[in-house]
């Protein structure tokens, strides 16, 4: 007998096929017990009667706990009443582990530190699946869309000699006789050399911040797809986000709206996706949040309750952009026609999700950076490497960075991004 994935057994109807998985939940009475089945591709009721099995066998199956790992042989049967259209009406039951214990997360309430302690099993319950499977059709479209545009992939490293962002929140690691490296920030530093060498990179990796900040959108440990592309502006850069967050939320409709809708989400928000995006200046969106009661001045970086207040009045993502230069990091290329703001954008998404992507133009001239890393206390020696970037063919750049878990946040509408990633690290976690 064939063994076949809950995802395939609508091609099977009316046939025989062997089920490998577990049972989540069960319901039985004296001669008829329904088993709640998932497979890792989906769940499915299975039908088990007393006559069929005899009745050694379903006293067995009655008393099974629940997370028993299960191989079943069944039939096929169109249910119209099932949620996926189809039963397994089954003629055996291999047991292939029946716990000891009583499965510690059932269907009553759990607080969210229980859960968390066990999130190794919390992982198997519906939703966290539907979440996980969203999670991986959205990285699955990031490196379509790459691959579809040209871009050649460049993994870049975790351990690090130069800080890439801010010095406030690195991990410092003893690194044999060199002393002490960081964790990454971002790779975007070694993201601008590959490009200067194949054009149009990008990257997807996890980075590391020790922040402080214990907000639903903060991971200590989190994944970040960024990209880098030699000769292109801040305009080119505001284009090629929009583009890609839009296709990443076409391809989650397409393959993975089936797990949306089991979430719970409001898919008509997220088919409003598309590109362009509005885009307003920093100094446009203070004026919007003093209009709207805020006291916010000029030359204060947003935070989280800023931007949730100015992405309120758009139903797709908002890029603001130009920020001043005093409030973001070392590398970016002042504008031209107003040096107090740099060619940056943060892109926001809608419905309070926060800042989904960071961004900017590099600066590209040896001079120009070198004073900006002694302005932010950085240690040009480190940066010998970088600087070099800009001593032989130098270019005008532009790249970003675009967070995973608060993208999969938004795309699944999570109250709080721990769930968004399979095992959190969070300001007072790190097991399991
Ligand atoms: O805005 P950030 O700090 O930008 C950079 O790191 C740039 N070097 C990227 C680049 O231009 N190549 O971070 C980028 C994104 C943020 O917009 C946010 O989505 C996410 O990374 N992010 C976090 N996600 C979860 N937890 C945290 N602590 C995060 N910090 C940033
Ligand atoms: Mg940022």
């Amino acid at each position: 007998m064939e063994w076949v994935y809950i995802k395939d057994m609508k091609k099977y109807i009316g046939e025989k096929v062997e089920f490998r998985g577990w049972l989540w939940n069960k319901r039985a009475s004296g001669k008829i017990a329904f088993l709640q089945l998932r497979d890792g591709t989906g769940f499915v009721q299975g039908v088990v009667e007393k006559s069929t099995l005899g009745e050694e066998k379903y006293a067995r199956v009655k008393k099974l706990k629940m997370e028993s790992s299960l191989i079943v042989r069944g039939t096929v049967v169109e249910d119209q009443r099932s949620p996926v259209g189809f039963e397994l009406h089954i003629d055996d039951v291999e047991i292939v582990h029946n716990p000891q214990e009583d499965y510690p997360i059932s269907k009553k309430e759990h607080g969210i530190d229980f859960l968390m302690e066990h999130r190794h099993l919390w992982l198997r319950s519906r939703r966290q699946f539907h979440i996980l499977k969203v999670r991986h059709e959205i990285i699955r479209a990031i490196r379509e869309f790459y691959n579809n545009n040209g871009f050649t992939l460049v993994d870049t490293p975790i351990f690090t000699g130069s800080i890439g962002e801010s010095a406030g929140n690195t991990f410092e690691i003893d690194y044999f006789d060199y002393g002490k490296v960081y964790l990454a920030q971002t790779g975007q530093l070694y993201l601008e050399a590959a490009a200067m060498a194949l054009g149009k990179v990008y990257n997807l990796g996890p980075t590391f911040r020790a922040e402080k900040s214990k907000t639903r959108r903060h991971l200590i440990e989190f994944w970040m797809n960024e990209a880098e592309v030699a000769y292109y502006t801040h305009e080119d850069n505001m284009k090629l986000q929009e583009n890609l967050v839009s296709y990443v939320v076409k391809k989650v409709l397409e393959n993975a709206s089936e797990n949306l809708v089991a979430l719970g989400r409001d898919i008509s928000k997220l088919e409003k996706i598309e590109a362009p995006f509005p885009r307003i200046t920093y100094t446009e969106a203070i004026k919007l949040l003093n209009k709207k009661g805020s006291d916010i001045k000029w030359g204060e970086d947003l935070g989280a309750d800023d931007e949730t207040m100015v992405a309120e009045d758009f139903d797709k993502p908002v890029i603001i952009e130009k920020y001043p230069k005093s409030v973001k990091a070392f590398y970016m290329q002042p504008d031209p026609e107003n040096p107090d703001v740099v060619l940056c954008d943060d892109m926001i998404a809608p419905e309070g999700y926060g800042e989904i992507i960071g961004a900017s133009e590099r600066i590209w001239q040896e001079d120009v950076l070198i004073e900006r890393l002694k302005e932010n206390n950085l240690p040009v020696e480190e940066y010998q490497w970088y600087l070099d970037l800009r001593k032989f063919g130098s270019v005008p750049h532009s790249g970003f960075g675009l967070g995973i878990e608060r993208t999969v946040a938004w795309i699944c509408g999570l109250k709080h991004i721990r769930e968004a990633i399979p095992f959190a690290r969070t300001l007072y976690r790190v097991y399991p």
